[in-house]
C-alpha cells in the first residue's frame, strides 16, 4: 500500500484486462496490469506465500477473532483465513444443524475485514468469500442466511483510501449476544486510531447500534417479524432494515 489513486469510490480506470484468478488456486496472477503496479504497487501475493505467512502469526488461531487487512487486493490472505476457520469449525464438529452451522459461517465472516482503494479488487474479493463459504456449507443455502451473508460482506468488505481517505473509513462491530442474533456497531477509523478510550465509543451518528438484536433467519420470511424487523413480510437486510 503505497501510492494514493485519485478517488477510492470511482470505477478504477486503470483497470487491466487480465483480472486476477478468483479462485485463489496455484494460478492466481501476481499483477492485473503494469500501470497498477505503478500507480497502487498492486502486485498479489501467492498462495504459498500467503499460507506461509499466516503460519508466522496468530491469525487463524481463534476462528472468532477479528482480522483486518487494510490493503486486502482481492482478497488472498482473507480467503485463506476464511477457508482456515471454516476447516477449523469443520474439524471441532461445531454445529451439525443446517442453521446453527450457517450462523457459525456468518459469525466468522462477521470477523473478517478487508479494506483496498480498488473497487474491482473489494468486489473479487466478496465473489471469493462466497464461493468459499458455499463450498462449505454444500447444501442449498436459505434466503435469510444470503442476505445476512451479503450484508456482512457489505460493512466488513470495503472500497477505501487507507492513506489519504481515513476519515471516511468505518468498521462495523459485529457482536453475537445470543445464537443466531447479531447486534453491530459501527466505529470510525481515526477515533479507533486516536487511542483506546477513544476507540471505544461508537460512532454517535450511527442508528445501528440502538437495534434489538436480529435472528438472521427470519429476514427473508413472510412470517411474523421478531422484535428488530420493522415490518413483516418486507424484505429486509440482517438489521431488519428495509432493502
Ligand atoms: C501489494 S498489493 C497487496 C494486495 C494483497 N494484500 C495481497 O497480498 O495479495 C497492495 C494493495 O494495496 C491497495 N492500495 C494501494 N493504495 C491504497 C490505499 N491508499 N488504500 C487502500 N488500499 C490501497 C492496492 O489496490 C493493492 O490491492
Amino acid at each position: 500500500m503505497q501510492n494514493k489513486a485519485k478517488s477510492p469510490t470511482t470505477t478504477n480506470p486503470i483497470a487491466g484486462k487480465n483480472t486476477a484468478n478468483v479462485s485463489g488456486d496455484k494460478k492466481s496472477k501476481i499483477i492485473k496490469s503494469k500501470a497498477r503496479v505503478r500507480e497502487r504497487a498492486e502486485v498479489f501475493t501467492q498462495p504459498r506465500e500467503v499460507n506461509n505467512i499466516l503460519a508466522l502469526t496468530q491469525a487463524t488461531s481463534n476462528p472468532y477473532w477479528r482480522f483486518l487487512e487494510p490493503a486486502c487486493g482481492n482478497g488472498n490472505f482473507l480467503e485463506a483465513i476464511l477457508r482456515q476457520r471454516l476447516e477449523r469449525l469443520r474439524q471441532d464438529r461445531v454445529e451439525w444443524h443446517a442453521k446453527n452451522r450457517e450462523f457459525s459461517v456468518l459469525k466468522v465472516l462477521s470477523t473478517i475485514y478487508g479494506v483496498d482503494i480498488a473497487e474491482d479488487n473489494i468486489e473479487e474479493c466478496k465473489k471469493r468469500l462466497q464461493t468459499i463459504v458455499f463450498e462449505y456449507l454444500k447444501k442449498k443455502s436459505g434466503g435469510g442466511f444470503i442476505l445476512a451473508m451479503n450484508e456482512i460482506m457489505r460493512t466488513n468488505l470495503i472500497v477505501g483510501d487507507m492513506l489519504g481517505g481515513k476519515d471516511q473509513v468505518y468498521f462495523v462491530e459485529y457482536t453475537t449476544p445470543m445464537k443466531n442474533f447479531f447486534i453491530r456497531k459501527v466505529f470510525a477509523l481515526t477515533n479507533m486510531e486516536a487511542g483506546i478510550e477513544k476507540a471505544i465509543e461508537a460512532f454517535p451518528m450511527t442508528k445501528y447500534d440502538s437495534l434489538t438484536p436480529i435472528d438472521f433467519s427470519f429476514l427473508n420470511k413472510d412470517t411474523e417479524a421478531p422484535p428488530g424487523v420493522p415490518e413483516a413480510g418486507k424484505q429486509t437486510n440482517l438489521f431488519g432494515e428495509l432493502i
